[in-house]
């Protein structure tokens, strides 16, 4: 490996020069000692730019460039726009930055909460209001990376302030590199007016704390926005209202002058405030022209916002090993998979798609505590947050047994915590939001306990998925429990008493969403099913369980129209377009992923299954940028027409997926878009994820080689000529045929030689009904 050593002259290089001109090959600044960024193909392959455009909200993958470790708490990106529910805080179509924001905000369709934002200036005037401080830039001089950024702006008269970023877990790190002689400072935002919902005219005004403490060169305080409180449970021990952002900023340069600005009004040389619309700010001496500032974050203490600064980014540290170190994380990630047979614009794809599902949850606990959302108190344990579980159940937390799976303990264990506060998370945002329908946390326990992960309390993880399934909502009989509606209790399982656990429907007169509850409680139940087998629990609970998640779904089938229907509590059918979530009739007429079988069968059979599917799809029904899609592809080759699943899997790839900024066609949801890719690229995806078997679509890539943590033996995927034969004409596994298209779990997740014989034209392979559509082999 190359080490390139400096001049001490360095800061007038900018780390983005040694990356453009030696890509993987960087070397310190004012430390002595050179060294080395570690190369990795597969991080140089990341586009965070991806998913960030979009012409609506819902258009778009809502990701953002930021920069962080795997699953940091905070993520650090240059700030473009106020953030709030439907908008994110870069936008690449805009023309000014404001700030540089520590976020929490985990996804486009989520609140903002306990936010800092780091804002460079110059001149007599302390510009702290948002529009005021707006700052021309060029995307030619950004230098977007999963662990650096930079960029220039624009200040005047030709003049730039270089701003580059890096960040830990806690901690961001930033270098801005002023003009020289133009009376520099930098102010920290700690309350800013904010949005609760997607109307952007509803403002409140947070409020807050700043201190100046120029003996340790620190601007530290408080921020209590949080921009879901509206949708808060109200039967949370409390309204969790201890939450705030905490932050401690710490300064390489000597202060000269400071202050605090409230609503605009600058109070030069108060040391501290509390109120809304609140920053404060540090000048510099004429002659200092590079100044870091290091930004500890924390849930739980100013205090501990300073620990957690000295222990990730202690004094002295340089940018440039901040951003070794973050590089380095993502690489041992990363570079567990190589592909062969890719493109370099399908290595962006797959990488991009891979630093996706590695971000969530992410870490919530900090010095061995964290604070808590659900009882609004400080605990000692591991913790995350980040749960979007309604779509995380279906891949991206399959995706993380494989290639996290030294988390999945603590995330499990962390979801425990929750439960012994309150209930089991559904969409844990610190707090719970009650966003989406059904415990699907029932079915990451239940996954996870089949596919072996050990390391957190299955006996109380039992007790608490089986609470979901008998013990309802408070009120549930007079409350809807819509889309985020406001002052209700736990939503977990609304309608199990109004009737579902007494007829097998969701009554559609009592509640919101009622069949595609009526569904995602049935897999609920299976899991649970799947789970008390596992873990030896008495039959008749076994059975009892199994019985109605086999039922269930059924109660809905109308036979009359061959759909599934919504329906009141009387029985009677609601109309085929009442009771859906995110989805229609065509998409939850699929949705029974535990027992296809049945689902043909009720169908019609397979060949009148699979007419149904090409309407499905033909009709121009199938919605890929939402979840109850994801799985109807690899129908097909349940019902024995595995040549098109094989069609339809590439087909969704490339139109829903490119090296761009519209590169997702929807929401990424915490990882469950890009782990369909991920998945689908390798050739399986877990359809029924608790059964612990994938069901085979087609392998993108000649060859894929996959490290996966903890196993000695590699994970290899052959499918030579893949990019241009989407067809499989045979498929072995150590050797022996595989005639089924099912992969099981433990076949593959100690390593495994997987090959698959491709072909240009459709095989027989697993598609014994293939010749009812007129296709030759
Ligand atoms: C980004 O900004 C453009 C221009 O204002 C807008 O059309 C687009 O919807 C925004 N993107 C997102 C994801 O909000
Ligand atoms: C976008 O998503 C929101 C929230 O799910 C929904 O209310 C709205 O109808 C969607 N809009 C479009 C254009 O799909
Ligand atoms: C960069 O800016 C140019 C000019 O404003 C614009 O055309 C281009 O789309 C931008 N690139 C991205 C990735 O947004
Ligand atoms: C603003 O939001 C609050 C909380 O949801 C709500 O009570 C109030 O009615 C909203 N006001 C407007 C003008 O929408
Ligand atoms: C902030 O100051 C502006 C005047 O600059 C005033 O109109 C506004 O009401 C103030 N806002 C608050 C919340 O004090
Ligand atoms: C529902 O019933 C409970 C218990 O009777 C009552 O306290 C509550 O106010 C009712 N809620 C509504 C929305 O009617
Ligand atoms: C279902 O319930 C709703 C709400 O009470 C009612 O308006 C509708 O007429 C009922 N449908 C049937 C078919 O009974």
């Amino acid at each position: 490996m190359l080490l390139l050593v400096l001049q001490p002259t360095w800061p007038r290089f900018p780390l983005s020069y040694w990356l453009i001109l030696a890509p993987g090959i960087v070397s310190a600044s004012k430390c002595p000692a050179s060294f080395s960024i570690p190369k990795s193909d597969a991080v140089d392959h990341v586009n965070p730019l991806i998913g960030n455009g979009g012409d609506t909200p819902n258009g778009s993958g809502g990701m953002i460039p930021s920069t962080a470790p795997p699953f940091g708490m905070t993520r650090w990106v240059a700030q473009t726009h106020e953030n709030y529910v439907s908008v994110t805080p870069y936008n690449h179509t805009a023309t000014t930055i404001h700030g540089f924001q520590g976020t929490h905000q985990p996804a486009i369709w989520m609140g903002e909460s306990g936010q800092v934002v780091v804002v460079p200036g110059i001149g007599d005037d302390i510009k702290s209001k948002f529009a005021d401080r707006a700052f021309g830039f060029s995307n030619s001089t950004e230098v977007i990376t999963p662990s650096y950024y930079r960029v220039d702006l624009d200040v005047g008269n030709g003049d730039v302030i270089l701003a580059e970023q890096s960040a830990t877990s806690r901690v961001g790190h930033l270098r801005f590199t002023f003009p020289t002689g133009k009376d520099a400072y930098v102010l920290l935002e700690a309350t800013r007016p904010s949005v609760i919902t997607s109307t952007p005219t509803n403002v409140t005004y947070p409020t807050g704390s700043v201190t100046v403490d120029p003996a340790r060169r620190e601007i530290t305080g408080a921020n209590s926005e949080r921009q879901d409180w509206i949708i808060t449970p109200t039967s949370s021990a409390t309204s969790a209202d201890h939450f705030r952002g905490y932050f401690c900023a710490r300064f390489d340069t000597p202060f000269a002058a400071w202050g605090v600005v409230q609503n605009g009004s600058v109070h030069a040389g108060a040391d501290t405030d509390t109120g809304s619309l609140l920053s404060a700010y540090t000048r510099f001496a004429e002659d200092a022209r590079i100044v870091n500032v290091r930004v500890g974050v924390s849930f739980i203490s100013v205090e501990q916002a300073r620990r957690n600064l000295d222990a990730e980014i202690p004094d002295g540290v340089p940018l440039e090993e901040t951003a070794r170190q973050t590089r380095a994380a993502w690489a041992e990630k990363l570079d567990r998979i190589t592909l062969e047979g890719a493109s370099k614009a399908d290595k962006e794809v797959f990488y991009t798609a891979f630093f996706h599902t590695l971000q969530y949850p992410y870490e919530q606990d900090e010095g061995g505590y964290y604070y808590s959302g659900y009882d609004n108190d400080v605990h000692k344990g591991e913790s995350y947050t980040g749960y979007s579980i309604w779509d995380t159940f279906r891949a991206e937390w399959a995706w993380l047994i494989m290639f996290s799976p030294e988390r999945v303990p603590g995330m499990i264990t962390s979801m425990l915590q929750d439960y012994q506060e309150v209930r089991l998370p559904m969409w844990k945002n610190i707090v719970e939001t009650n966003i989406m329908v059904g415990t699907h946390a029932d079915s990451l326990i239940a996954e996870a306990v089949i596919k072996g992960v050990e390391g957190f309390n299955r006996e109380l993880a039992w007790e608490a998925a089986y609470k979901d399934a008998i013990i309802p909502p408070e009120n549930d009989w007079n409350t809807s429990y819509f889309d985020r509606e406001e002052n209700v209790g736990y939503e977990v399982r609304a309608g199990l008493s109004s009737v579902y656990a007494e007829k097998g429907w969701v009554a559609d007169d009592v509640h919101s969403e009622s069949a595609s509850r009526t569904l995602d409680y049935a897999y609920d139940d299976y899991a649970l099913y799947r789970l008390a087998e596992a873990l030896g629990k008495p039959a008749n609970i076994v059975t009892a369980l199994r019985d109605r998640a086999m039922s269930a779904p059924f109660t809905l089938f109308n036979e009359a129209t061959g759909f599934m229907e919504a329906r009141n509590a009387s029985g009677a059918w609601a109309g085929e377009d009442a009771g859906w979530t995110e989805g229609d009739k065509w998409a939850y007429s699929f949705d029974v992923v535990h027992d296809v079988p049945t689902l043909v069968r009720h169908r019609g059979g397979n060949v009148n299954f699979v007419r149904s599917l090409d309407e499905h799809f033909d009709g121009g029904h199938n919605d890929h940028s939402n979840e109850p899609s994801h799985h109807i592809p690899y129908l097909y080759v349940l019902a024995g027409a595995a040549s098109r699943t094989q069609e339809r899997v590439r087909e969704i790839a490339k139109a829903n997926y490119n090296n761009t900024p519209t590169g997702l066609s929807g929401n990424e949801d915490c990882g469950q878009m890009s782990a369909w890719y991920l998945f689908s690229a390798l050739g399986f995806y877990p359809v029924d994820p608790v059964s612990g078997e994938y069901v085979v679509g087609s392998p993108f890539f000649d060859k894929v080689t996959l490290n996966l943590p903890g196993r000695e033996k590699l994970l290899v995927i052959t499918a030579q000529g893949a990019a241009s034969a989407k067809y499989i004409r045979a498929l072995t596994i150590n050797g022996q045929a595989v005639i089924s298209p099912i992969i099981r779990h433990e076949q593959i997740a100690a390593g495994a030689d997987v090959r698959f014989e491709m072909s240009a034209v459709p095989e027989s392979w697993s598609g014994m009904y293939l010749n009812l559509f007129g296709e030759s082999c």
